[in-house]
């Protein structure tokens, strides 16, 4: 070897041996490319796999990764490979970036015909999504078929807060919307607060102080053990089934090429692949309606009429608006939240769905233009419309399923979005909000509309609904598909089946609280605690 060579050979050795020290995050000492993976089957069986590594399925496999082996599978990469996920500012590309089947947004469109967007990466949907974080309403665990432990589920909220959730120092714009709530009549003035409560509040957010993201994939650096195997471009095409009971799964790497892996005897398999994903892969494993499994030639494992029914999203309703100065990106800070559990929150200098192709380059030009752009934004949680999901492939596990989501096909659902636009009208006519106006040549202020402006009489019924129908958009809160009760028992295994659980938001019938991410994880380490301890003290 020549000395050059050999000095070239010395200092990469030394890069790598600091690198393997020091990495960026520890969790990717245990993060392995589908690709490396022997293409014949695995030689050990696992105690646990999980499928589908997002907002629940990061802090479970954790949690069981305390005293058992675990296996967490996931179609997407990990998150160092798109840098904008990791900080606030990259926030507009979730509605910018083309979807070319490997990065981090997936986007479909409902049957509905409203474009929505899910997570493909590691971390899931929390890496792209707007970051507030609070906790369910009482009303989620009084209803919906789950005997919670509740000291069990504060303590689960507990660790997922030490972990991912910063209290965020208001922007001019969310101090300003917390002002207009107050004096809108969506009190008291509950200061800061993570739980849900009437009035408004300023919530928790994933981003840190620097903008950092801390999404679920900071749940796999509590990692103690050497027990929790992760595996990412590795998609999940179907869950291996001996009888009646599941025993492995199936996936293939971003090359194509087949894998298996087992569990255990006393293993268990985890679905937590989120609202479109589980419902999709229990029918691409034969669970499911016989006449659409039938239809598909798919073979049958089980019938279950309900596998993708109970689809539902949470109708977005709003309105975009032009300011005549410029504003800094604003992620949600701060809720309002009526007795009726309609919430209200609004990001500034954003793109929402809704702005027509035509005007797609106006924010990241707004700030030298001193134009900027805020979307007010409502929600209600419960939503009666329930819809339902169907496999687009019989084959291919990328090709997205068919949704509907039936928004506003129940008359509640349209009454709660009226009374929900009227008050946001009453927002915009607070004394705060005068100063967002513009006036027009006569001198008289208003309110500068993107798209569709609200009705000048908000009193007619009529009128607002039909702007509820004509403007609905997505909050991104879709939930259901594998509902408790239906498809899971209370402990969350599917019915009718040994050793297969769903652990996700589409367990969900409500939409719980203002923002489900705080919900969901929590769901991740609490059925993981109480499977640990059922299992421990067998
Ligand atoms: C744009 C946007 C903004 C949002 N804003 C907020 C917010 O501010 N606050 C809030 O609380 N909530 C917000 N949400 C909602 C929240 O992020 C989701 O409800 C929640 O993350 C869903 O969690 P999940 O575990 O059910 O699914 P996910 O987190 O989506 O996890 C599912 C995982 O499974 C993987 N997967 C799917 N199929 C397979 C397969 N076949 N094989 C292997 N892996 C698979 C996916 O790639 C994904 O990583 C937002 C969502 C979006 C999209
Ligand atoms: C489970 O793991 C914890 C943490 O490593 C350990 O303290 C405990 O003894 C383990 N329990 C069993 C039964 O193995
Ligand atoms: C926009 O406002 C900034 C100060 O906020 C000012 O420096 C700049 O000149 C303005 N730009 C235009 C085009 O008016
Ligand atoms: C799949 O989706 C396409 C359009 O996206 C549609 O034309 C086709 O009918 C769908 N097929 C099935 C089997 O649902």
């Amino acid at each position: 070897m020549k000395h050059s060579t050999m000095a070239t050979f010395l200092l990469l050795t030394l890069i790598s041996i600091s690198v393997d020290t020091k990495p960026i995050n520890p969790y990717m000492k245990f993060v392995h490319n589908a690709n490396n993976i022997p293409d014949h089957q695995e030689q050990q069986p696992y105690d646990y796999i999980v499928i589908g590594g997002g907002t629940a399925g990061c802090p479970l496999a954790t949690t069981l990764s305390t005293n058992f082996t675990v296996l967490l599978l996931e179609r997407g990469s990990e998150p160092t490979k798109f840098p904008s996920v990791l900080n606030k500012q990259g926030l507009l590309n979730a509605f910018t970036d083309d979807d070319d089947g490997k990065g981090p947004y997936e986007r479909f469109v409902s049957e509905d015909g409203v474009e929505n967007l899910r997570g493909r990466i590691l971390g899931g949907s929390s890496m792209i999504n707007a970051g507030f974080y609070s906790r369910a309403h009482r009303e989620f665990f009084e209803s919906g078929g789950v005997e919670w432990e509740m000291e069990m589920v504060e303590k689960g909220y507990e660790w997922v807060e030490e972990t991912v959730v910063s209290r965020p120092s208001l922007s001019s714009w969310q101090a300003a919307l917390r002002r207009a709530m107050l004096e809108g009549g969506v009190g008291p003035d509950n200061g800061f607060d993570l739980r849900s409560v009437v009035g408004t509040k300023t919530g928790g957010s994933i981003f840190d102080e620097h903008g950092n993201r801390r999404g679920a994939v900071e749940f796999l650096n509590k990692v103690e053990s050497n027990n929790l195997k992760v595996v990412v471009e590795a998609s999940v095409h179907r869950i291996i089934f001996s009888g009646l009971s599941a025993t492995g799964v199936s996936y293939s790497d971003s090359k194509g090429k087949s894998h298996t892996a087992y569990i255990r005897k006393k293993g268990e398999i985890i679905l937590s692949a989120g609202a479109i994903g589980s419902p999709q892969l229990l029918l691409l494993s034969g669970i499911g309606p016989i006449s659409h499994l039938s239809s598909l030639n798919l073979p049958v494992v089980l019938h279950q009429p309900h596998v993708g029914e109970f689809m539902s999203d949470n109708p977005r309703f709003g309105v975009n608006i032009m300011l005549p100065f410029p504003l800094p990106t604003t992620t949600v800070e701060v809720v309002g939240t009526t007795e009726t559990n309609t919430h209200f929150e609004s990001l500034s200098n954003f793109l929402p769905f809704s702005i027509p192709p035509s005007f797609a380059l106006l924010p990241p030009h707004s700030t030298s233009l001193n134009l900027s752009l805020v979307v007010i934004s409502g929600k209600f949680s419960k939503v009666g419309s329930v819809g339902s999901l169907r496999l687009n492939s019989s084959t291919d596990v990328r090709r997205s399923p068919t949704v509907r989501f039936n928004y506003f096909t129940q008359p509640e659902d349209l009454a709660q979005c009226v009374k929900g636009l009227r008050k946001i009208g009453d927002l915009l006519n607070t004394q705060t909000m005068e100063k967002i106006k513009t006036a027009d040549l006569e001198g008289k202020k208003r309110v500068q509309f993107l798209g569709v402006p609200l009705p000048e009489n908000m009193a007619d019924d009529g009128l607002v609904g039909e702007f509820c129908r004509k403007t609905v958009t997505t909050f991104w809160h879709y939930h259901g598909g594998c509902l408790v009760g239906k498809v899971v028992d209370g402990n969350y295994r599917v019915v009718g089946v040994e050793k297969l659980r769903v652990v996700d938001g589409s367990t969900f019938s409500d939409s719980p609280g203002t923002n489900p991410m705080a919900t969901v994880s929590m769901l991740g380490r609490y059925v993981g605690l109480k499977m640990l301890r059922e299992r421990l003290s067998a």
